[in-house]
């Protein structure tokens, strides 16, 4: 690209020769210097020329400079607009942030803050310029409606939601947790005609069996004790738009009942309501169980069943679409990195191998979470290596084992937790030969708290390596 060997172009607005001058030179080097006396001229040079950046006086004769910084952001929202301001007035500068500028400096400058507020300036532009042109990449070509997806699986639920949203027939999602069985109900409602109208989502495991019926139909103001005021329920208001029923595979019998009632009546009454209330609501409904099995098993109503599976969409795990791992992976550290204006990373080469590799028994969901670690864990690399990835994407049998025992309840996550800490806090040690000042540095943390947690932990300053010198009660 050739912004990359061109000079970056810095429009300086300031009446004072002097500043100019002096700056002029500290800068030139570096950038292409424009310069302005006044704010008319100002405008001018910034409409004819379109600088990368412009630096602002906040007293500019006859005018006031915050002026200047509202007219140069309503005309261009991508060019910071750095302030220079004679004292150390923080009204000002907070009213600066306020109205859009980048940063500001208080004269007399230093000429190393100058450069490195200027730098960084260009630099998050830079990114936000790069990140944005990325995500609509990745997102134009591969995304449904914030679905990520090149593989053929992905394909035919773009395709079946197309062909499904705009209607009010029920859909039944089903796929492992964590596979995106929220996001692919919201993009059926946003590709449907009722996109305007309410998406009213309803976990239905997550309510206790007393409250659900009041949730979804809603009740009359005394129907029972707790009721204190009328209520309206998720039906009502899901009104003329869509229902998303997660987790449907959780909710009791009498419930179920109710529901189906609602269905195939599409009339419900408020609990302690004697009146019908009709209601055009789009029904979708989502479960990671297996809801055959369960009927099977007579825990889930045939019927019920019957009513809601009329179109099953069915969401393959992340490990049956290997293709999109790498695309999911990349589209997450984009977002993160976005959120927090960091310069542009990439995954290396074998960390993105690592990724593909491992088997995701949590799905989607488990690859962002990996993803935001890797990103906390990377700090200011410029690559997300291995190192940054958790052991068991690396095959650590142990820290893996210890994942699955508090997954599967076999071990507190309290105690799976200390377990992991003691771990690496005894890797820390040992790489740096029981130094604790070198270790806590490794880790992040102060001597003091190391030996804190250390105490906590159980480890003796001697659990060590016998075979290591030197003697860590002395090393400290
Ligand atoms: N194809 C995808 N593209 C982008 N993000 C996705 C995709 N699939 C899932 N996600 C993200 O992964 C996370 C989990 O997705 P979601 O909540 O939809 O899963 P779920 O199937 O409903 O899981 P559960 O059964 O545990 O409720 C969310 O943050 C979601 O945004
Ligand atoms: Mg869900």
């Amino acid at each position: 690209m050739d912004s990359y060997d061109t000079k970056k172009r810095v429009l300086l607005i300031d009446d004072e020769a002097r500043v100019r001058t002096s700056l002029k030179m500290v800068l030139e080097p570096s950038y292409d210097i424009l310069q302005a006396a006044d704010a008319q001229e100002g405008l001018d040079v910034f409409r004819k020329e379109g600088p990368d950046l412009v630096l602002l006086d906040v007293i500019l004769p006859g005018t006031d400079g915050l002026a200047v910084l509202q007219t140069l952001r309503s005309e261009s929202k991508m060019v910071p607009v750095i302030m220079l301001t004679g004292t150390k007035s923080v009204k000002t500068a907070v009213d600066a942030m306020k109205l859009g500028a980048a940063d500001y400096l208080s004269k007399p400058f230093d000429v190393d803050e100058l450069r490195i507020v200027i730098d960084r300036a260009l630099n998050s532009l830079e990114l936000e310029r790069e990140v944005k042109q990325l995500r609509s990449q990745v997102v134009q070509r591969y995304a449904f409606h914030n679905l990520i997806g090149k593989s053929s699986g992905m394909q035919e639920i773009y395709a079946k939601i197309e062909q499904v949203a705009d209607s009010r027939t029920t859909v039944l999602i089903t796929g492992e947790s964590g596979t995106g069985k929220e996001l692919v109900a919201k993009a059926l409602h946003y590709n449907s005609s009722r996109r305007e109208r309410p998406f009213i989502a309803l976990n239905c495991a997550a309510l206790p069996e007393t409250l659900i019926e009041s949730e979804l139909f809603g009740h009359e103001k005394g129907s029972f004790t707790d009721a204190t005021a009328r209520r309206t329920g998720q039906f009502e208001m899901a009104n003329t738009g869509t229902l998303f029923l997660d987790e449907i595979g959780d909710l009791s019998p009498v419930t179920q009942a109710k529901l189906l009632r609602v269905l195939q009546e599409r009339e419900f009454t408020r609990i302690g309501g004697v009146q019908p209330i009709k209601v055009d609501v789009r029904i979708v409904a989502a479960t990671n169980k297996n809801l055959d099995e369960l009927v099977r098993k007579g825990q889930f109503r045939e019927d019920l069943y019957y009513r809601i599976n009329v179109i099953s969409l069915y969401l393959p795990p992340l490990r049956d679409r290997g293709e999109d791992i790498a695309l999911l992976g990349k589209h997450f550290l984009a977002k993160r990195l976005e959120e927090e204006k960091r310069p542009h990373i990439e995954f290396s080469k074998e960390a993105l191998e690592l990724l593909v590799r491992y088997p995701w028994p949590g799905n989607v969901r488990e690859l962002e979470n990996i993803v935001e670690q890797a990103f906390i864990w990377s700090n200011n690399a410029e690559h997300i290596v291995p190192e940054h990835l958790p052991a068991i994407l690396k095959g650590d049998v142990r820290s893996a084992s210890l994942h699955d025992d508090t997954i599967s309840g076999r071990l507190s996550l309290e105690k799976a937790v200390m377990e992991f800490e003691r771990e690496i806090i005894l890797d820390a040690l040992k790489r740096t030969n029981y130094v604790q000042t070198h270790a806590a540095n490794l880790l992040g943390i102060s001597r003091r708290m190391l030996k804190y947690r250390m105490d906590s932990l159980g480890i003796s300053r001697t659990d060590r390596d016998p075979t290591s010198e030197p003697d860590p009660a002395v090393q400290e």
